[in-house]
């Protein structure tokens, strides 16, 4: 069994640890509380660690099986994961296939409108500034990350990650409204890192349109335990087995 290190960094939803003797992995730890608006809004629950440790590792899992390079190693306990340490590229990569969350409020446009293809956004991580949102010129003519040659790269694997997500959910009832990624490289070159989980995807039930994800944290409409605990069921109902079984 590895044992776990210091404390690296600790955020939000999760806590990032060394692993002794092991310098290129590290240990997320899911945690059970949930903010949102920049940590003005606070909450958590029981639990709530392990269903976010329990959908990554499905989502990371069957994204391996579908040739997508990730960070996922294996997971411990029930809320933590082994991964492959990476360095982050400081961009928030979000893909919208609907339209909701803070591009509909900003531009003034009806939340669930469809887009006629996937919208590529990216959000620079700096705290100090809120993340704000950059252009893909602006990026590159402004050196906003070190790695700008491979943002065509980031590019690609984002649009390919989406429609995989989009089969991996749809299967299980659910629609990929949004989501969120961020990407490490390693010696081996661009990863997909970070975390897939309730917290950073709007999805939405295929049948009426009920919402599971963070927005009903965000929003106070109630039921976010059920809402990520539905999540989970849906999609462990459908992948659990295949994976475990390493079919897929
Ligand atoms: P947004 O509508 O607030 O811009 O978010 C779009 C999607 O990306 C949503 O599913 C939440 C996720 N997201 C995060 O998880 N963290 C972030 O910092 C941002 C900007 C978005």
């Amino acid at each position: 069994m590895l044992k776990k290190g210091p404390l690296l960094y600790e955020g939000k939803g999760k806590k990032v640890h060394s692993v002794e003797g092991h310098s290129d992995r590290i240990i997320l730890f899911f945690k059970d509380s949930l903010t949102a608006y920049e940590g003005a809004k606070k909450g958590s629950f029981t639990g709530k660690g392990a269903i976010c440790r329990n959908v990554f590792s499905l989502v990371f899992r069957y994204l391996k099986t579908q040739g997508v390079l990730n960070h996922w190693i294996e997971d411990r306990g029930a809320e933590e994961s082994v991964c492959l340490k990476t360095h982050i590229i400081p961009l928030e990569v979000v893909i919208r296939n609907r339209l909701a969350g803070s591009t509909a409020k900003r531009l003034g446009l009806e939340e669930g409108n469809s887009i006629p293809s996937p919208l590529l956004e990216y959000y620079y991580k700096k705290d100090e500034l809120h993340d704000p949102f950059v252009s893909e010129d602006q990026i590159i003519q402004l050196s906003l990350i070190k790695e700008k040659n491979i943002l065509p790269e980031i590019k690609t694997q984002a649009f390919l990650i989406n429609e995989k997500l989009k089969a991996f959910f749809s299967e299980a009832g659910i629609e990929l409204i949004d989501f969120k990624m961020e990407f490490g490289t390693t010696s081996k070159g661009l990863i997909l890192a970070d975390d897939i989980t309730p917290d950073s995807c709007r999805l939405w039930d295929m049948k009426d349109g009920w919402r599971m994800d963070k927005d009903r944290f965000r929003q106070g409409w109630g039921q976010v335990e059920k809402g990520y605990q539905t999540i989970l069921e849906k999609i462990s109902q459908r992948w659990k087995k295949e994976l475990d079984e390493g079919l897929s």
